[in-house]
């Protein structure tokens, strides 16, 4: 870990969101979660995490930016509850407290792992904060307590996810990818769309990657991984959220290669063959109206970095 940070510093980390390249989902398990096969991207949209100093047993948040009213602030806020444990597990009895500030241009319930992105934040600046003597698999091990999602998270790049999506082996990834993504007013929540999954009978024994996902991927072939572009919860949000249908077909019509629902939405995410197409492909979406806010990114970026 990083040098001891004083007590008038702030510890500043960047985190990423992430889309599914591949979403195989089994049916709920009798501890309600469901075993996954997913393939995560990490993409360049970030939320930032900032830890100062507190009186030892003070955890506060502060959220700022996009949909930061839609963030709750108490103890039940993902950060908050992952500094605790981190002071909890790691402190050595040490009393620390810890004062975080999240800068949020992630979705809020959107499908893009918003708020384990914030957890992955804060667990590794307040690691650092402290200077904890913790590596990136304890972290990770640590992250998995507070979300399926954390420690992909805390790695970033491409991943393959298993078990609850939170066993990781990472992927080989060629080249950049770009997409645009639609994001949608209202929240979808994670539990209630896996609960409509259940309700359609979609869970499947079969978890497999699909054919071509990966060695799309090692080739850096856009147009391949558009054809194996795949997520087992899409049905279950369109049947929550209807309208997303529309923003997939739009898509489809303004030329993106692959169009799909992120995780388990309402984000839609689509796939561009190149930059100047998604660049296209954003001004002609943002004219259709069909969303509150249209975005460009690229992938694979790192998971959760120290800024200052
Ligand atoms: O792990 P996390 O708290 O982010 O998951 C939110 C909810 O999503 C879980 O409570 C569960 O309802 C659902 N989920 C699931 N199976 C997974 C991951 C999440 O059923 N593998």
């Amino acid at each position: 870990m990083a040098s001891p940070v004083t007590e008038a510093e702030v510890v500043r980390v960047r985190v990423a969101g992430k889309v599914n390249l591949s979403l195989r989902s089994g049916r709920r398990r009798p501890d309600g979660y469901h075993s996954l096969s997913t393939v995560f991207q990490a993409v360049s949209l970030y939320d930032e995490v900032d830890a100062s100093w507190a009186p030892p047993g003070r955890f506060s948040v502060q959220v700022v930016g996009e949909q930061a009213d839609q963030v709750p602030t108490g103890d039940d806020n993902l950060a908050v509850r992952a500094a605790r444990l981190l002071a909890r597990t790691w402190g050595a009895g040490k009393p620390l407290g810890a004062d975080l500030v999240i800068r949020k241009s992630i979705p809020v319930a959107g499908g893009m792992a918003g708020g384990s992105a914030d957890a992955a934040g804060a667990l590794l600046a307040c690691a650092v904060l402290w200077d904890l003597d913790i590596s990136p698999d304890e972290l990770r091990t640590l992250g998995a307590r507070l979300g399926a999602d954390v420690p992909f998270c805390l790695a970033g790049g491409t991943a393959l996810g298993r078990g609850r999506g939170d066993e990781l082996t990472s992927v080989l990834s060629r080249g950049t990818y770009h997409w645009v993504l639609a994001f949608s007013d209202g929240e979808l929540s994670t539990p209630a769309v896996f609960a409509k999954f259940d309700e359609l009978g979609l869970g499947s024994d079969h978890l497999d990657v699909p054919d071509g996902l990966l060695n799309a991927l090692v080739s850096g072939d856009v147009q391949a991984l558009g054809r194996s572009l795949v997520n087992d919860l899409e049905p279950a949000a369109l049947a929550l959220r209807p309208q997303l249908s529309h923003l997939l077909e739009a898509g489809d019509d303004l030329g993106a290669v692959a169009s799909m629902v992120s995780g388990s939405g309402p984000t839609v995410a689509f796939l561009a063959a190149n930059e100047p197409a998604a660049v296209d492909l954003s001004v002609r979406l943002s004219s259709e109206g069909l969303c509150r806010a249209v975005k460009r990114v690229s992938g694979p970026v790192p998971g959760a970095r120290l800024l200052v």
